[in-house]
């Protein structure tokens, strides 16, 4: 009987979404990143919107629209990057790190967030607004 391959994988193997595909009658030997082995911490994210409450599990390197999204909750959203405030939401509980965002960090202060560019960094809670209402904190506070 012949002993197996192993294939032995030097390169980085640290994204949960990394799909490996093996020949049958090989193995594969996985070297672990230091990343990996600090293992990224979840969040349970409750995100209110349309009249409902759901609650997702968000890595601490995923927004949490991205995490919205892929649960299928039909979020406004645009251009992903904090530019087009076309996600605003309301940080009701917890906090987040919304550093890659534009807003201000007066109207951050006030509670103001963007799903795109908030990352989790608690359980926390938080509900889309309408639009127009954080471009009238936005601009009320450019005016100050
Ligand atoms: S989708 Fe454009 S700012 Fe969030």
């Amino acid at each position: 009987m012949a002993a197996a391959s192993v294939l032995q994988l030097a390169t980085s193997v640290c994204s949960p979404r990394v799909k490996l595909r093996v020949p049958t009658g090989h193995r594969l030997w996985l070297r672990r990143c230091p990343q990996e082995r600090l293992r990224a911490a979840a969040y349970k994210v409750t995100i209110e919107h349309a009249g409902e409450s759901r609650v997702v599990e968000v890595e601490e390197h995923e927004t949490i629209l991205e995490r919205a999204l892929d649960e299928g909750i039909d979020v406004p959203h645009d251009c992903k990057l904090g530019v087009c405030m076309t996600c605003p939401a309301r940080l009701v509980a917890g906090q987040v790190d919304q550093s890659d965002g534009m807003l201000s960090d007066d109207v951050v202060a006030q509670g103001y967030a963007l799903l795109c560019a908030s990352y989790p960094r608690s359980d926390c809670t938080i509900r889309v607004i309408p639009e127009d209402e954080l471009l009238q904190v936005q601009l009320a506070t450019a005016d100050d």
